[in-house]
């Protein structure tokens, strides 16, 4: 008898369906109404923005919008720092003295920190290695145009039987009081650079605005 009935039970159990709890429920019509969403809103996913993709755009953008902040800074410090500003010395203006300090015809002074020679040309003096009829202050720079050594003022030097030349000690080159080439490798007469002069006669050599020597030199004295 109770195995009977226990079988019958078993039966009973087996034909029924299986009781659903509304947890259940609300799960499956949950995951229907998102099916639904996707399948009837075209382009709802799309539109979604992915946080990695934005996060990854944010730290890229951060990151070449410094770099070039750095690289602009770098730069405006280079800038600064090799700007030329109130040059003193070579390469700007250097005092050269006063006009009573050349009388015409007087041996060229070397002013070192300038890099020049200032002469004051006597037309007059018309020797070989004299003023190549040049009047007035002329400013030459010292160096070489050959090679770049420093070219001294020799007074007694000799060349051709008269005395007083630039001549450079590196290769023999030389030159007229007024800087105009005579013999030598150098390819021209030496550099000048343009004098001011004030209305008290003091004298300024402009290092920085040169002009490459030439025959025509003597013309350049002020
Ligand atoms: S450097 Fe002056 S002659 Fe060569």
């Amino acid at each position: 008898m109770t195995s009977e009935t226990g079988e019958a039970t078993e039966a009973a159990n087996q034909a029924a369906p299986a009781p659903q709890s509304d947890t259940w429920r609300r799960a499956l019509a949950t995951r229907r109404t998102q099916q639904a969403d996707g399948q009837g809103v075209p382009g709802a996913q799309a539109s979604r923005v992915d946080p990695d993709v934005s996060r990854r755009a944010f730290i890229l953008g951060s990151f070449w919008t410094g770099l070039g902040v750095s690289l602009l800074g770098g730069v405006g410090i280079f800038l600064d720092f090799f700007y030329p500003r109130n040059v003193k010395g070579f390469g700007g203006p250097v005092p050269g003295g006063n006009l009573a300090d050349f009388p015409k015809g007087s041996d060229p002074q070397h002013f070192l920190s300038g890099q020049f020679f200032l002469v004051n040309l006597d037309p007059s003096e018309s020797r070989p290695g004299g003023s190549d009829g040049g009047d007035g202050l002329l400013a030459l720079w010292h160096r070489c145009p050959h090679l770049g050594c420093t070219v001294p003022w020799r007074s007694g030097f000799n060349f051709e039987g008269d005395k007083g030349w630039f001549r450079c000690p590196c290769h023999g080159s030389t030159f007229t009081k007024a800087g105009v080439r005579v013999f030598g490798p150098a390819p021209r007469s030496m550099d000048t650079m343009k004098i001011d002069v004030d209305a008290a006669g003091n004298i300024t050599v402009q290092t920085g605005t040169r002009t490459a020597g030439g025959p025509d030199n003597p013309t350049r004295a002020i």
